[in-house]
């Protein structure tokens, strides 16, 4: 891409939702024959009750590549339009080069920037921004965000106490320009992030900290290790703190929201949240029962069943909301205008 700032100031609006599930769906029975579980402990738990798992050969770049052409035929455009493409996940291919190239070239979007955001679970919002501000800057006129997860391949299945949570999924939005008169997109973002919790949600070896030359490593050191008690405290807060500094600073009253698409992590954090901040469970939409925890595909997957169930319409006034390893969290909200 090539941006010039010339003064004129641009919305950034949502055009355009689409996600990619693999074939492979894991219940909570299949589960219980893997580890020491049970259907009854994972539900009433988390709220899950299956989960999908990509082939043995597959990686997030190939869930992400099918959800991105999704996401531009519903966008009517061609990958050529895309100025940059942004892929928010915890679970790259490699460390290196950024999933987000290799998808740009398998999507044909030449022309776009491409990078990749390691913002854990919150990675999808801190996505929305980036790609906000690029648009609103005036430097980008179309941003494809797409979060991209196959975490089936960084958990332990042996670890009872992460391997249930965990799905794959590529879902993301394209992001276009829109005038600035228009009182659509992107109204405000409460972002944060706390490092002095970055063991508690952590993929130990394969990074410098611990090379992966320098092993073998036994296996669980190469996947997601969890102190799921304090991941649980820190999500219930952060969510009731961000989604309220946000609504104060846009001066929004909650009532406001018609719909709250919260990361799809635990039923029973969200189920807290939105008790705290006053939301009725019939404005909440999710799908974790089905899919588990999708990091950076979540919200948009979320999304787009919520749109297809007919909770998010044109005019909607969208409240997002996630949390992830960092330890991160972050909110926007925006009208949903696609056309
Ligand atoms: O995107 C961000 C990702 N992370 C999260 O959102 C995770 C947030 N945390 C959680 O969702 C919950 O902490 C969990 C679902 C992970 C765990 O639920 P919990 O109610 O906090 O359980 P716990 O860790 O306190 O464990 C209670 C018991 C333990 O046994 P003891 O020590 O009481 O005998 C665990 O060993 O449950 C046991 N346990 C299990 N039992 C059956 C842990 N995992 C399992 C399991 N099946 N899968």
């Amino acid at each position: 891409m090539i941006g010039v700032r010339n003064g004129a100031r641009k919305r950034a609006r949502l055009v355009a939702l689409g996600a990619e599930v693999p074939e492979r769906i894991v219940t909570n029975e299949d589960m219980a024959k893997m580890v020491d579980t049970s259907d009854e402990w994972i539900y009433s738990r988390t709220g899950i009750k299956e989960r999908r798992f990509v082939a043995e050969d597959e990686a997030a770049s190939d869930l992400a590549v099918r959800a991105g052409i999704k996401i531009l035929a519903e966008a009517e455009m061609d990958p050529l339009e895309v100025d940059v493409l942004i892929v928010p996940t915890a679970s790259p291919d490699h460390i290196f080069p950024a999933t987000a190239t290799l998808v740009a070239n398998r999507i044909g979007a030449h022309r776009a920037a491409a990078f990749d955001i390691l913002a854990g679970c919150t990675g999808f919002i801190y996505g929305l921004a980036q790609g906000t501000a690029l648009i609103e800057s005036g430097l980008a006129g179309n941003v494809l965000v797409l979060g991209a997860e196959a975490l089936s391949k960084i958990t332990d299945q042996t670890d009872r106490s992460t391997c249930i949570l965990f799905g794959d999924a590529a879902a993301g939005a394209m992001l276009v320009a829109a005038p600035e008169d228009e009182v659509t997109g992107f109204l405000g973002f409460e972002l944060g992030a706390d490092g002095s919790g970055g063991q508690d949600l952590v993929v130990p070896a394969g990074g410098s900290r611990m090379p992966a030359k320098d092993g073998p490593y036994e296996a669980a050191l190469s996947c997601i290790q969890m102190n799921g008690r304090e991941v649980f405290k820190f999500a219930t807060r952060v969510m009731v703190e961000s989604c309220t500094k946000l609504l104060e600073a846009l001066e929004m009253h909650v009532d406001e929201i018609d719909l709250l698409v919260a990361h799809q992590a635990n039923q029973r954090i969200i189920d807290h949240a939105i008790s705290r901040l006053g939301i009725p469970p019939e404005k909440v939409f999710n799908n974790l029962e089905r899919y588990g925890n999708t990091s950076s595909a979540s919200i948009p997957l979320a999304m787009l069943e919520a749109r297809e169930a007919g909770m998010l319409s044109p005019g909607d006034m969208t409240l997002l909301v996630g949390f992830g390893a960092g330890l991160t969290w972050g909110s926007t909200v925006m009208r949903y205008e696609p056309t």
